[in-house]
């Protein structure tokens, strides 16, 4: 069966830099990966070269999506493909309500796809019912996109925009943050209730408290450019008790 997300030998430099240095990774469908690492090891990287970030110069690699070439495809394509990145500084976008932000962002999609737009009744309608799912109070709803929103309000929300875009990849970019436990729980309920067969998941974290939550089927260790180790969710309690000196010398 092809892979949901196939990368081979990727290599990504930003302002002369070179940041990944032949990155393997391999992730099917149904499965959540999560990939840990030091500092400044190109976790973020990987996921701005995903997303189609500019700047970053591909000298390197290849990327498959369902077997497609992913960097040849626009960041648009790539959300309409079903990819869907979350970053941890999130847009804010003054004077525009989140539900009207989450309408555009679909129907942009659907447009894409040559689907039909959904209306704003039915729009809202689906919204709704997501947010009552995930404990979302509506009200937030009405606020302008993450303005003043608290951090566990914005992992709420990104949530509520993965529930309705329904892509089949998601990357969370959790490295470093000052989220607290709140918000981590937050996350970690959003990743848990949209794992499904058709669905992949790669949770980039730093530290080992968000996989308390979120139960991983693979865990990588990226160190220096490259993933260095794979294991199953034993090896991220492994991290935790050993940290990272031993990786960065093996990629040294
Ligand atoms: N715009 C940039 N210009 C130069 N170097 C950068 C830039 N962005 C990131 N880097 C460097 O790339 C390396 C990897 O960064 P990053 O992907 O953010 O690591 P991580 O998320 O694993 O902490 C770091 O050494 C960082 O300093
Ligand atoms: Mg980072």
């Amino acid at each position: 069966m092809t892979p949901l997300l196939e990368i081979r030998g990727l290599r990504a430099e930003i302002a002369g830099r070179k940041i990944l240095q032949g990155l393997d990774l391999k992730v099917d469908a149904g499965e959540i990966h999560a990939i840990m690492g030091p500092n400044g090891a190109g976790k973020s990287t990987l996921s701005y070269v995903l997303a189609g970030k500019p700047g970053y110069e591909i000298t390197g690699g290849e990327i498959l999506f369902k077997g497609e070439d992913l960097l040849a495809m626009a960041p648009d394509e790539r959300a309409a493909k079903g990819v869907f990145l979350a970053f941890q500084y999130p847009l804010e976008i003054p004077g525009v309500a989140t539900v009207t932000f989450l309408r555009t962002a679909l129907n942009a999609q659907r447009r894409k796809r040559g689907e039909e737009e959904l209306s704003s009744p039915d729009l809202l309608k689906r919204v709704r019912e997501l947010a009552r799912k995930l404990g979302i109070d509506p009200e937030m709803l009405r606020r302008p996109l993450n303005v003043g929103f608290s951090g566990g309000e914005k992992k709420r929300n990104e949530t509520l925009q993965m529930a309705l875009l329904e892509p089949l990849l998601c990357v969370l970019d959790e490295t470093d943050s000052g989220l607290d436990i709140d918000a981590l729980k937050i996350v970690a309920n959003g990743v848990n209730a949209l794992r499904a067969s058709e669905r992949g998941m790669i949770v980039i974290t730093h530290y080992q408290r968000l996989l308390d939550y979120i139960v991983p089927d693979v865990v990588h260790v990226l160190a220096a450019g490259r993933i260095v180790k794979t294991g199953g969710k034993e090896l991220a309690l492994e991290l935790e008790a050993t940290g990272y000196a031993q990786y960065q010398n093996v990629a040294a």
